[in-house]
C-alpha cells in the first residue's frame, strides 16, 4: 500500500517510524522543516519535496499537524495536497482540530472526490513511539477498516464514536478533563507546599487518592525532578483549550471552568513554556511573582 504520511513533529515522528517497521508499506513523508523527514529516509521512507509531491502516489494520506489553521494551509492552501490526490484515495487526519472544521475537511474532500476520516489520538509521546496510542475515530466504517492495519501498527485501541467530526468531538472532551486536571492537581500542591509538606511528600502521595486523575501518577513523579522535558506542549494544550471554547459557543454550552484553565496556560504560554511539556505550568504556577502579576498582591495585605 502506498502512504503518506505529512506533518513529522513528536506525534508524527513516532507514528510513521511505527509504519516503517512493517512490510507492505510504501511510505512517503514530508515536514516544513526538512530534518525530520532526512530522519526517515535514513530508516526507509521516501522523502517528498512537497506535500503536493508526497501524496501524488498515496492511498491513503495521514496528518499529523499542530493546528485547525496549519491543516488549512497545508491541506487546502497554495500548493495545498488535497488537490494532488487520486480520486477515491482516503485522507486521515489525527492533527487535534475542532469538530465543525473537521466537518468542514470531510465535505470539502468528498466534494473532490476524496474520502476522509476523523482520527485525532489520546496518548502521547511514549506511546506514539511504543505503537500504543488510542484512536478516537469519526467516519465510515468500510474507510477505518480499509485502514485498520495501518491504525494497528501504531496504536493498541480503535474506538469509532460516530459519523466525522465526532472523532474530534470526543478529542475536546479528553483534554478538556486533561488540561484542567492538570491545573487542580498543580494548584492544589502548591497550596500543600505553603502548609509545610514537602514536595516529594507531596509528589508521592497526592496522585495515589481516588480523588486525582491516575495520569497525574507519571506527571508527578516528573514534576517531582522539575523534568519538563516536551511530551505534549504547552501552546499545543492552549490551542486545544482554545478549540474546546470555540466548540462551547458553537454549541451554547457555557465552559465556565475551562474558559479559566484557557487564561492560566495562555499566561504561562506568554511566560515562555510553551515549548514546555503542559506540566511545566506547575513551574509558572509556583512563581507567584509572575502568576499573580509583578510588583502586586493578589489579596490586600491587611498585615500593615
Ligand atoms: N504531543 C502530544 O502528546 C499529542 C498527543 C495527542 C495529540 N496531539 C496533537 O497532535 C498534533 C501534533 O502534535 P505534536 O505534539 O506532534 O506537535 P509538534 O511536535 O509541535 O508538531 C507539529 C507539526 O506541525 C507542523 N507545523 C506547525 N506549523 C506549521 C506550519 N505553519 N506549516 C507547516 N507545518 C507546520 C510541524 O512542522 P515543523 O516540524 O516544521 O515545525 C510539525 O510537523 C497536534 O494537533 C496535537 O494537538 C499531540
Amino acid at each position: 500500500m502506498n502512504v503518506s504520511f505529512i506533518g513529522l513533529g513528536i506525534m508524527g515522528s513516532r507514528m510513521a517510524n511505527n509504519l516503517l517497521k512493517h512490510d507492505g508499506i510504501i511510505l512517503t513523508v514530508f515536514n516544513r522543516s526538512p530534518e525530520a523527514a532526512a530522519h526517515l529516509e535514513k530508516v526507509g521512507a521516501k522523502a517528498a519535496d512537497s506535500a503536493r509531491d508526497a501524496v501524488a502516489e498515496a492511498d491513503v494520506v495521514f496528518t499529523m499537524l499542530s493546528a485547525p489553521e496549519v491543516v488549512e494551509k497545508v491541506a487546502f492552501g497554495d500548493g495545498g495536497f488535497v488537490d494532488a490526490m487520486s480520486k477515491g484515495a482516503l485522507w486521515v487526519n489525527c492533527s487535534t482540530v475542532n469538530p465543525s472544521y473537521t466537518r468542514e475537511c470531510d465535505e470539502r474532500s468528498r466534494g473532490r472526490g476524496l474520502r476522509f476520516l476523523d482520527a485525532p489520538v489520546a496518548g502521547t509521546k511514549m506511546p506514539a513511539e511504543m505503537g500504543e496510542l488510542t484512536f478516537l475515530l469519526g467516519g465510515e466504517s468500510s474507510d477505518i477498516d480499509q485502514v485498520r492495519p495501518l491504525l494497528d501498527h501504531m496504536g493498541q485501541k480503535i474506538l469509532h464514536v460516530g459519523p466525522a467530526g465526532q472523532g474530534s468531538a470526543f478529542k475536546m472532551l479528553v483534554n478538556a478533563l486533561l488540561a484542567q486536571s492538570m491545573l487542580v492537581y498543580c494548584e492544589t500542591a502548591l497550596l500543600g507546599e505553603k502548609l509545610g509538606f514537602s514536595r516529594d511528600f507531596l509528589m508521592d502521595t497526592l496522585p495515589n487518592l481516588p480523588v486525582t486523575a491516575p495520569f497525574l501518577k507519571g506527571k508527578a513523579a516528573l514534576i517531582k525532578e522539575g523534568d519538563y522535558e516536551t511530551q505534549f506542549p504547552l501552546e499545543l494544550m492552549l490551542k486545544d483549550l482554545h478549540l474546546l471554547d470555540v466548540t462551547a459557543y458553537e454549541q451554547k454550552q457555557p465552559l465556565f471552568l475551562a474558559g479559566l484553565a484557557k487564561s492560566v496556560y495562555g499566561q504561562a504560554n506568554r511566560a515562555g513554556h510553551g515549548r514546555d511539556d503542559f506540566s511545566s505550568v506547575f513551574e509558572y504556577l509556583a512563581k507567584p511573582g509572575q502568576a499573580l502579576g509583578e510588583g502586586r498582591a493578589a489579596v490586600p495585605d491587611r498585615s500593615a
